[in-house]
């Protein structure tokens, strides 16, 4: 299972590894990605090689039985937005492209990145920069946001941004933490991720493997946490007799990065970790993380 279909590069490569009579099903929340590889594979999917679901993986247990299924033998989680959401200027993620200030992936989906940034007050704003954001200057961005407001294009929110920030020119780290804290909470991401994880644990095979790859640290040290102990807060859980017991084990210790030249050919891989781990446990109990 590919939980973030995306342009569907990771899709198209499962299928050319498919043993016979084996699936691939993929997920995405954007109408976009569904309808593009519906265009692009339609033979995989006539062939039912390939099943598409519209949808968010917070849901992946919802998912799967709708379509009447209840284990995988593999997981995939490629985190955070596509390049497609990330060029169209109508989506408003980028702070490259002019557009309206939007940001949800699933069009369907109530708030928008405008709603926020209009609507919280300034405590609200500066909060969310701050704790998804990791941006230092969030309390100044936070009151030029205030001062500006209303504020309804990708351009105005980066402008204002610029003006916060001393040496606004070479604002690109703090308007690339700005974005990345409204895309987070637009998409509630965080409690995605962690639903998602959890239902990996049900939903896995034992032997089967699931891999995420993560773009920023408050992605990364959840799935670092879940891998390693099973659970959010990095709690060594123990059995009876002292030893350490966990759903997952790790396949390497070390997330993976991407060297030099692939950062070369694709600059947006340069912060991508990614984790890999083999489920091992059978009958965890629920609720035990
Ligand atoms: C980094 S892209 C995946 C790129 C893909 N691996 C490829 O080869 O093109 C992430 C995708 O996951 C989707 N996505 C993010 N969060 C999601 C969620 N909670 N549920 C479903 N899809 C999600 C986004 O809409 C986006 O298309």
């Amino acid at each position: 299972m590919d939980a973030t279909l995306g342009g569907g590069g990771h899709t198209a490569a499962l299928l050319d590894a498919l043993v016979a009579g084996g699936r691939v099903i993929a997920i995405d929340r954007d109408a976009d990605s569904i309808r593009e590889t519906e265009e692009r594979l339609p033979h995989e999917i006539e062939r039912e090689r390939l099943r598409l679901l519209r949808g968010n993986f917070a849901d992946l247990e919802a998912l799967l039985s709708g379509i009447g299924e209840s284990r995988v033998d593999g997981l995939l989680m490629d985190l955070g937005v596509s390049s497609h959401q990330l060029d169209l200027g109508s989506r408003g993620f980028s702070f490259r492209a002019d557009g309206p200030l939007d940001m949800r992936m699933d069009d369907r989906a109530g708030v928008t990145a405008a709603d926020l940034v209009n609507g919280l007050d300034e405590a609200g704003i500066r909060r969310l920069i701050r704790v998804y954001g990791e941006e230092p200057s969030a309390g100044r961005i936070a009151r030029a946001l205030v001062r500006d407001r209303p504020v309804a294009t990708t351009s105005e929110l980066a402008d204002t941004v610029r003006s916060a920030i001393p040496g606004g020119a070479h604002a690109a780290k703090s308007l690339a933490r700005v974005f990345q804290a409204l895309r987070i909470v637009v998409n509630g991401e965080l409690d995605a991720l962690e639903s998602a994880l959890r239902a990996a644990t049900r939903l896995v095979r034992t032997g089967g493997r699931m891999i995420v790859i993560s773009y920023h640290s408050l992605e990364d040290r959840r799935v670092k946490r879940y891998l390693r102990y099973g659970n959010f807060e990095g709690r060594p859980v123990r059995d009876l007799y002292g030893n350490l017991v966990a759903p997952w084990k790790e396949m390497d210790r070390h997330a993976l990065e991407p060297d030099e030249a692939e950062v070369l050919r694709n600059p947006r891989a340069r912060s991508a970790r990614l984790r890999i781990a083999e489920r091992v446990h059978e009958g965890r109990p629920e609720g035990s993380e």
